[in-house]
């Protein structure tokens, strides 16, 4: 038996942004989720994660990334224990680094919903176990894997195709950024002024694959994918009213999906405000594949946890 100290430990892999994977891998992971769908959709038994649990750290509120972390751990055959910065001593200042070391011994995964991504990059730093971001200000990579998952079982590979971005050059913007360069799509953004894109932010390479657009009529013209978000996301609420001043002619109605590709489809992260960044007529119209993109945060993010975990399951 070897002792711990002459083990070699296989390397930690975290999920703290979209371009923490290749192409190759998002191909292995696209696959595989389609695959735990498909079981999930017989009843059939897929638990290769028994007797592992997942720590699921929220500092800001969610629904679909609870419910669909919480639920497709169990599936998988594990366990999990949720956190919030109210009931933890993360609300009373506990060091990051400190939380981190004590919280990865005890489990063998971990999803944070903060604030800063500093934050879950000191956190990862200091975890003995994977990390996933289930949201910064800066990204949102578990829902944009499962976007272009939706995206690909409505339309096939999303490689070549464009995507408008109409609303606010946010978390989803900056990863939607990050996708289009691994995964070789355009994204076509359109925000009101003083709330762009920042290609520092966004942590991509270079301006090639996207194009700004004043007018958000023009980024939909011929777009395969047309998708939006909330005017203000969550820490941001103080600017509630000036936002909803700057983004009243950013919300995306019929006219916008007519001047796209006849068979584009809507997305929407979700929560919606209907009226406000979308028309409810589009929500809930024939293009729109919101709750398909909402149940395979379940799918995809399934296939990511079993990911980091097992590795590639021949
Ligand atoms: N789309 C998304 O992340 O939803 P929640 O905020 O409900 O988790
Ligand atoms: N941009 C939004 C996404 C919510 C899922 C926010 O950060 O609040």
């Amino acid at each position: 038996m070897p002792t711990p100290s002459a083990m070699t430990a296989p390397a930690i892999r975290h999920y703290l942004q979209f371009s923490d994977f290749t192409a190759d891998e998002y191909a292995y992971l696209f696959e595989r989720a389609a695959l735990i769908k498909a079981k999930f959709k017989a009843y059939e038994k897929h638990q290769p994660l028994t007797d592992r649990t997942l720590a699921l750290i929220f500092e800001k509120a969610s629904t679909r990334t609870r419910v669909s972390f919480e639920a497709g751990m169990y599936q998988l055959g594990g366990s999990v224990v949720h956190l919030t910065t109210g009931d933890s001593q993360l609300g009373r200042s506990e060091p990051i680094d400190d939380s981190a070391k004590v919280i990865s011994r005890m489990v063998d995964l971990v999803m944070i919903r903060t604030f800063e991504q500093a934050k879950i990059e000191a956190f990862a730093a200091a975890s003995r176990v994977p990390v996933i971001n289930g949201l910064t200000n800066e990204f949102h990579p578990c829902q944009i894997l499962a976007d272009l998952f939706t995206f690909i079982e409505h339309r096939g590979s999303i490689k070549g195709k464009t995507v408008a971005w109409v609303g606010d050059g946010n978390n989803m913007a900056n990863t939607w950024l990050q996708a289009a360069e691994i995964l070789d799509f355009t994204v076509h953004v359109s925000t009101p002024s003083g709330y762009e894109v920042d290609q520092n932010v966004a942590g991509i390479r270079s301006a090639d694959s996207y194009k700004v657009f004043k007018d958000p009529m023009d980024a939909c013209r011929g777009a395969d994918l047309v998708t939006t978000d909330v005017w203000t996301s969550m820490g941001y609420e103080a600017e509630n009213e000036a936002r909803r001043k700057a983004f009243a002619d950013w919300c995306v109605d019929e006219e916008m999906m007519r001047a796209a590709q006849p068979d584009a489809l809507f997305m929407h992260c979700l929560p919606a405000h209907r009226g406000e960044e979308v028309q409810a007529e589009v929500i809930d119209g024939p293009q729109s594949v919101v709750w398909d993109e909402a149940e395979n945060r379940l799918h995809a993010q399934k296939a990511l946890m079993e990911f980091l975990l097992l590795g590639r399951i021949a």
